[in-house]
């Protein structure tokens, strides 16, 4: 069986190249719903809905443990699908989010006021400032919703990108930390971090990999049943030539195909 990464569209694949950098022995199935993205302006309703459709999808091809990489869907559907369709329709899998190995690492180093940047969805759902206050109550946390960042990546604007991120960035100067919660801004994080020098900029593609190790090492009973054959397959539920470009930067050997 494999692992399984789930996104919106083809951002999660930074994820995905940061566990299969660092676990490159298992078998990978990734899934994106490019037909649907984005999700962070949907309304909770459609993001449940197409998660959920996902998640059978996934589930169909073999997926043991799945990733949800998508800030937004873990935000309004991670909840429901652990505890209400998961034990129902497949209890023997196990489905993850990011929200919370995020939260772990941003209230290390003692922080005292944390800056959440996020889509409209996940911002909405304040997950991160409930999350953050279930460890920390005290924690002072300034959540941003950034609807312009998502369209100016896909477009490949980076220069209309770097004007918002140093707008938004003057929201979070007295942050210690600033959780870029979405799977498209590891693309920005240099922006930010340059932006921001006297913060520490949280990026999920340096920390959910070492989250994932952590707990396959915790979990044999899982772990057990995945391939280690190196196999990957890529498959997004829309495909064009701009998707298949965007993935081939990342992975120029593994071929993006429609689902
Ligand atoms: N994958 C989404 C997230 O991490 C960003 C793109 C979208 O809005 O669908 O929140």
């Amino acid at each position: 069986m494999k692992i399984g990464v789930f996104d919106s569209g083809l951002g999660g694949l930074v994820i995905t190249k940061s566990f299969i950098n660092a676990m490159p022995e298992y078998d990978y199935f990734y899934y994106g719903d490019s037909a649907h993205l984005p999700y962070g302006d949907k309304t909770s309703g459609h993001i449940l809905n197409y998660t959920l459709n996902a998640m059978r999808y996934m589930i169909a091809n073999d997926c043991k443990i799945i990733i949800i990489a998508c800030n937004t869907a873990t935000s309004i559907a991670l909840r429901y699908i652990q505890q209400r369709f998961i034990p129902s329709y497949a209890p023997d899998i196990k489905v993850l989010g990011v929200v919370i190995p995020t939260v772990e690492v941003a209230i290390e180093n003692n922080s005292q006021r944390v800056g959440v940047i996020a889509t409209s969805a996940t911002i909405r759902s304040h997950i991160y400032r409930t999350e953050l206050h279930k460890i920390v109550s005290t924690l002072n946390v300034e959540e941003i919703a950034a609807p312009e960042l998502v369209p100016a990546i896909e477009n490949n604007n980076f220069v209309i990108a770097q004007e918002f991120v140093q707008e938004y960035a003057r929201s979070f100067t007295t942050c210690d930390s600033l959780i870029l919660g979405c799977t498209h801004y590891p693309l920005l994080k240099k922006m930010f971090c340059d932006a921001l020098p006297q913060v520490r900029v949280i990026s999920q593609d340096e920390l959910m990999s070492s989250k994932l190790k952590d707990y396959l090492l915790r979990h044999p009973e899982i772990e057990n049943k995945l391939g280690k054959q190196g196999l990957r397959s890529f498959q997004v539920s829309s495909l064009n030539t701009h998707s298949q470009k965007v993935a081939a930067n990342l992975f120029s050997d593994i071929p993006l195909v429609k689902a």
